[in-house]
């Protein structure tokens, strides 16, 4: 495929219909989307509970880049390309490691937790460290989520999400919280079939049983002529149930309307407060807390559930924990999805709560999403597809979602 091909698929997309097949399934595609999406947009890569102390550090992948976060001396949070300055080598490995400096393993050059090249052996006495630093890659830390930048002109709009979620997860304390469980999982499907999956809730009725004890699927739209008379009664409670739920909330000092991004700027998101269904305190087996360590004293009872979508990645965060998942593109066919939970950090395992317990409702949703994101992907390979018409009802944010990727892609020059 040429390029002049990509610019024609990515004009050809119909409002209000899923798109091009070679835009999802596509090897030129893919190669686009790392330079137009993920080298130049703010993306949630991390929480700070990964690098609780200095002298901790965490390196991802995002495409072919890998990037190291590090807690420094003084307690900030920095990020760098994690690549040598001699001759480009891996710097430290993929995850969680501590160090007193950052040693590249070929030929042991040095540097400080600020990036600063202190030890270069065999470089002579002429050698000038300080042109060979680490470099450095924008950081914002927002309400305790890490969101990193590899382009040198980094949106200006993470500020809107920065004040806004700034403020509502500082109940979460997030500062003061551990990562409890973590898994990884390879969905063979391309990142935007991951990411329409993630936004929407048609499909949850009849695929998540166990996500719908703690979960109204109808938060995400649904048709009225489509609900029985009772659903129909069930519904209209529900609506009631929020404007009175989010005026309480708000009242007192949480903000809980939703809010999205307008669909053209740089920087995508939405958040809400949601109700949790059930005994409604928290989405697992039963909807009870899983943890008896609130995560702050604000949210400990009937808080909700702050969702949060991002442009790779989603959150929930409940009175007891939080769950956060993080998107990594592997191949125009394959993804993977990190999902955290997050416990406040004096919750002790096997006494306060049970990591079965904690995780058993997302695990057992993640295996099913990931299967439907391979289903979704089987059927964007084959000549039979067509793209389909979105729900107006229940897809609405899939028509805003594909309606963004376009705007970046064509805005990056793929027009
Ligand atoms: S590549 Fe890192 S020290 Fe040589
Ligand atoms: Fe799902």
């Amino acid at each position: 495929m040429r390029h002049e091909c990509l610019s024609g698929l990515l004009r050809s997309r119909m409002p209000g219909y899923s798109l091009p097949a070679a835009l999802y399934a596509g090897a030129e595609a893919f190669e686009a989307d790392l330079d137009a999406i993920f080298l130049r947009s703010w993306l949630n890569v991390a929480v700070v509970a990964d690098v609780p102390e200095p002298g901790d550090v965490y390196a991802v992948d995002i495409g072919r880049s890998p990037v190291v976060i590090v807690r420094d001396d003084e307690g900030g949070i920095r990020a760098f390309h994690n690549v040598c300055s001699h001759r480009g080598a891996r710097l430290v490995p993929e995850g969680r490691s501590i160090v007193g400096k950052l040693v590249c393993p070929y030929h042991q050059w040095t540097y400080e937790l600020t990036g600063d090249l202190i030890d270069a052996p065999h470089m002579g006495l002429d050698f000038d460290k300080a042109l060979h630093d680490l470099q450095p890659v924008n950081v914002r830390e927002i309400g305790g989520l890490i969101y990193v930048c590899l382009s040198n002109d980094p949106p200006e709009d993470i500020e809107a999400l920065a004040a806004l979620m700034g403020q509502r997860l500082a109940p979460y304390n997030l500062a003061h919280t551990k990562v409890a469980a973590e898994q990884e999982i390879v969905e063979h499907g391309n990142w935007k079939l991951t990411v329409e999956n993630n936004r929407e809730c048609y499909h949850c009725a009849s695929n998540h049983p166990e996500l719908a004890l703690s979960f109204h699927a109808s938060d995400f739209g649904f048709d009225p002529a489509a609900l029985a008379p009772e659903e129909k009664r069930e519904a209209e409670a529900l609506a009631t149930l929020y404007a009175e739920r989010t005026a309480a909330w708000e009242a007192c000092g949480l903000p809980s309307e939703a809010v999205e991004s307008d669909v053209l700027m740089p920087t995508n998101y939405r958040t809400q407060r949601l109700i949790i269904a059930g005994a409604g305190e928290s989405q697992t087996p039963n909807a009870r807390a899983a943890v008896k360590v609130p995560l702050g004293p604000m949210v400990a009872n009937g808080a909700g559930d702050v969702h949060l979508w991002g442009i790779n990645a989603w959150a929930h965060f409940m009175g007891d924990h939080a769950v956060v998942f993080n998107l990594f593109p592997l191949g125009p066919d394959r993804t993977l999805v990190r999902t955290k939970w997050l416990v406040h950090e004096d919750a002790e395992e096997g006494v306060d709560y049970d990591v079965a317990n904690l995780t058993a409702v997302w695990t057992e949703t993640n295996r099913q999403d990931a299967d439907l994101v391979a289903l979704a992907h089987q059927g964007v390979r084959s000549a039979g597809y067509r793209p389909g018409p979105y729900s107006r009802f229940t897809e609405r944010t899939l028509n805003d979602w594909t309606t963004w990727y376009v705007a970046r892609m064509m805005a990056s020059g793929y027009a």
